[in-house]
């Protein structure tokens, strides 16, 4: 059981170490502190992407490819959703983008998880967007490319192939598709639409979620694309390394304390009443991290512990049969 932010950040740096993506070591863990490698020159430390003054088009373009590459890792080999991931989250060091902060970071089977990841990706995209990139891929493109099942070209999850250079390769196929599909460049306003639509396109986790399986109507449909499928996909194949994800299973998502605090956590609900659960779901507009005032984050990080909460009672049942089985 993972009980401190320290040993969550531990825990899943190691993983970003063991699934190829760059992120500093752990150097000592004792219980409340986690001593990590220090990424930097001199004693200054590496550029946040925040404060990277990016020379050229082309170096901006080299820095989205290997994040893109790095979050496709992080899904795939990791098995994690860094959960907060932006442009103060990341650093370059040494012409390379390195993750940090991961102390929230999820599993990918967390409840809530897809949601995460979109609206990482959504931070990701903004960011290059602001710096004037040009060829960003569509939203849904780097949903696809991210959690894509090992397909016909071969490139496959949790196997050999899954390296940097593969998965540049394949993005610069995207990249060329994209150009023969005679990709516009959208403005501003457009962007955000698409935003918000990524951000709100319910996503179903298993048939027992599709109350009604019409297709998506023709609005949707084009966002929809290659969303579901491969994902499901990835939950069919997720025996072959459930010993690895078990000892993780407790990661929990974005606490902004980085405490399990789980009785404050209840206290805090029962304050807020019924009153304010009900204004918390009329408001299905999701912001990225960046837009949202103070409140409105806490109000995210609230739903995420709740959403925790549930998945940890939804555990602790399944835990009977899981703890008589490995007993035997
Ligand atoms: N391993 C590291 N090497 C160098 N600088 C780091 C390292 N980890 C974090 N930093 C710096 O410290 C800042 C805060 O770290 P972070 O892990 O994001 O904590 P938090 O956001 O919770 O305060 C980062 O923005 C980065 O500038
Ligand atoms: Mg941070």
């Amino acid at each position: 059981m993972v009980r401190t932010w320290a040993e969550k950040e531990a825990r899943n740096l190691m993983r970003l170490q063991q699934g190829g993506v760059i992120a500093p070591a752990v150097k000592l863990l004792r219980q409340h502190v986690l001593v990590m490698e220090f990424l930097g020159e001199d004693g200054w430390p590496a550029p946040r992407l925040k404060e990277v003054r990016f020379p050229s088009a082309a170096a901006l373009d080299q820095c989205y490819l290997d994040l893109c590459a790095t979050m496709r890792k992080m899904y795939s080999r990791c098995r994690l959703i860094h959960g907060d991931l932006s442009e103060y989250n990341l650093l370059l060091y040494r012409g390379r983008v390195v993750v940090i902060d991961v102390s929230q970071s999820v599993e990918h089977d967390h409840p809530r998880a897809m949601d995460f990841l979109r609206r990482d990706i959504v931070n990701v995209n903004a960011f290059f967007r602001a710096k004037g990139h040009q060829e960003l891929f569509s939203l849904q493109d780097l949903f696809f490319f991210i959690t894509a099942a090992p397909d016909s070209k071969g490139w496959r999850r949790n196997q050999g192939p899954d390296n940097t250079p593969e998965l540049l390769l394949r993005l610069k196929e995207m990249r060329e598709e994209m150009h023969r599909a005679g990709h516009a460049v959208t403005d501003e306003n457009q962007a955000k639409i698409d935003e918000q639509v990524f951000l709100n396109i319910a996503v179903p986790r298993s048939l027992n979620e599709v109350a009604d399986h019409k297709a998506p109507n023709e609005e949707v449909a084009p966002f929809v694309k290659g969303m579901t499928a491969d994902h499901a996909d990835a939950h069919d194949d997720r025996e072959d390394d459930r010993e690895a994800s078990d000892d993780a299973d407790d990661a929990d998502a974005p606490d902004e304390d980085g405490s399990d605090g789980d009785e404050e956590d209840d206290e805090e609900d029962d304050e807020e009443g019924e009153e304010g659960k009900k204004k918390r779901k009329k408001k299905n507009v999701q912001k990225t991290l960046s837009d949202m005032t103070k409140d409105e984050k806490k109000a995210h990080h609230k739903a995420v512990k709740e959403a925790n909460r549930e998945r940890r009672q939804e555990k602790k049942k399944k835990g009977i049969t899981k703890y008589a089985k490995k007993k035997k």
